[in-house]
């Protein structure tokens, strides 16, 4: 009998996959950490839950809401995960039901190591234990960070976690947060369904903050960090620059040009503002479904930087039916003029090999924020850009299509 267990149970671990398609496109969310930190409890997330249907998000695409760091409580006697029972009194379950009763998804977060990185109890030891709880509770996402894991090795320790999510029997997405220390990119593909490519964010635009033993970085700084990573993005399997600061405190122009980037870089749109509380024009830059398009393009290729004139940074990502996005990104304290002639450009994506050859080819042009079609690409593009904002573009083949 003990032998068709183990036999059972290794057959299990060694046909463990992660769970295929969960997320095509960027996964779209909220997520409690970047605006509230350690102070969630169920009624804050139940109003989460309420103000995305409400506010429009859930209809721009947005589904999971997350909780992040320090909603654990202690382990109970057989060593399971219980929530916080004074911040969370009505049960993990109860609050899952509650949000998928509104047409949401639920994720929920742990961590590899023997703690979380806010001190609670972490997964080591207990993966399975815990992938089984996650799939009773019908969590839908998992983001699973890596404080306090001296000593472990990161591929490792996150097919472990994906072998327990898959013997758990429920299709849960699987993100990984380890901060791109061991490369993620080049070992995670069939582990989970995006990864942390940077240390944490935080709600500045060209900035890095010195917390002694480690940095949070700008939104600047973050873009730069992705230099060199797109090959190893695309559909099921996300390089993930950290969740979206929008809202948390940035100007507008700065909120516009962070979500722009994330759009090019195809990365996951996790919010992380208070959205019971947010102005017109947050919701109006996370609800920009002509941006999002961008984003959750069916290609999953993402964008490049094309070029740099006078501080404005020329980026540009491959869209399906030949379509282009197009990103013009001040990144200086001063307005620019920027002056682009497109007939003398041929774009080439060598890595995912597509090319806009704009001496032959002419595109009609969309500007994404102004929601205007504002020409071809026959004439030249001229655009003033206010400091530390975008204008951007999408471009798709005319009709008449051949320069003669
Ligand atoms: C790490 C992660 C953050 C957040 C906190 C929670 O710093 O990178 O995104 O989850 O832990 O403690």
């Amino acid at each position: 009998m003990k032998k068709v267990v183990l036999f059972l149970l290794l057959s299990t671990i060694t046909h463990a996959q992660k769970y295929e398609t969960l997320a095509l496109t960027p996964p779209m969310g909220w997520n409690s950490w970047n605006r509230f930190g350690c102070n969630v409890d169920e009624v804050l997330i139940k109003k989460m839950a309420d103000a995305m249907v409400e506010s429009g998000m859930k209809n721009a695409g947005y589904q999971y809401i997350i909780i992040d760091d320090c909603w654990q409580g202690e382990r109970d006697s057989l060593g399971f995960i219980q929530a916080d029972p004074k911040r969370f009194p009505s049960g993990i379950k109860a609050l899952s039901d509650y949000i998928h009763s509104k047409g949401l998804k639920f994720g929920i977060y742990s961590c590899a190591g023997w703690k979380t990185c806010g001190g609670r109890p972490g997964s080591r030891g207990y993966e399975f234990q815990d992938a089984k709880k996650y799939a009773e509770w019908g969590i839908d996402y998992l983001k699973y960070d890596w404080c306090y894991t001296e000593g472990l090795n990161a591929e490792g320790a996150y097919l472990t976690m994906r072998n327990a999510l898959y013997a758990a029997g429920r299709p849960i997405v699987f993100s990984l947060c380890e901060w791109g220390n061991n490369k993620p990119w080049e070992w995670a593909k069939n582990i989970g369904h995006l990864w942390r490519t940077t240390g944490d964010i935080t709600n500045c635009f060209d900035c890095v903050v010195d917390h002694g033993s480690w940095k949070s970085w700008g939104v600047m700084q973050i873009l730069d960090m992705q230099k060199d990573l797109r090959a190893y993005a695309g559909p099921d399997h996300w390089n993930d620059p950290d969740m979206l600061e929008v809202g948390n405190g940035m100007t507008i122009n700065e909120d516009r040009a962070h979500f722009s980037m994330w759009c090019m870089l195809s990365a996951p749109l996790i919010a992380g503002n208070d959205l019971s509380n947010m102005s017109k024009e947050t919701l109006d830059i996370l609800t920009n479904i002509e941006v999002i398009n961008v984003d959750q393009d069916s290609l999953g290729i993402q964008g490049f930087k094309y070029t740099e004139i006078d501080s404005v940074e020329i980026w540009f990502k491959p869209l399906k039916n030949n379509n282009w996005a197009v990103c013009f990104l001040n990144r200086s304290k001063k307005m620019k003029e920027v002056k682009f002639s497109w007939k003398e450009h041929i774009v080439v994506d060598s890595i995912f090999n597509k090319k806009a050859d704009f001496t032959k080819i002419v595109y009609n042009i969309r500007d994404l924020w102004k929601k205007q079609n504002t020409g071809t690409t026959e004439k030249d593009f001229f655009a003033i850009i206010p400091s530390h904002d975008v204008v951007m573009l999408r471009l798709s083949p005319a009709k008449y299509y051949l320069i003669k």
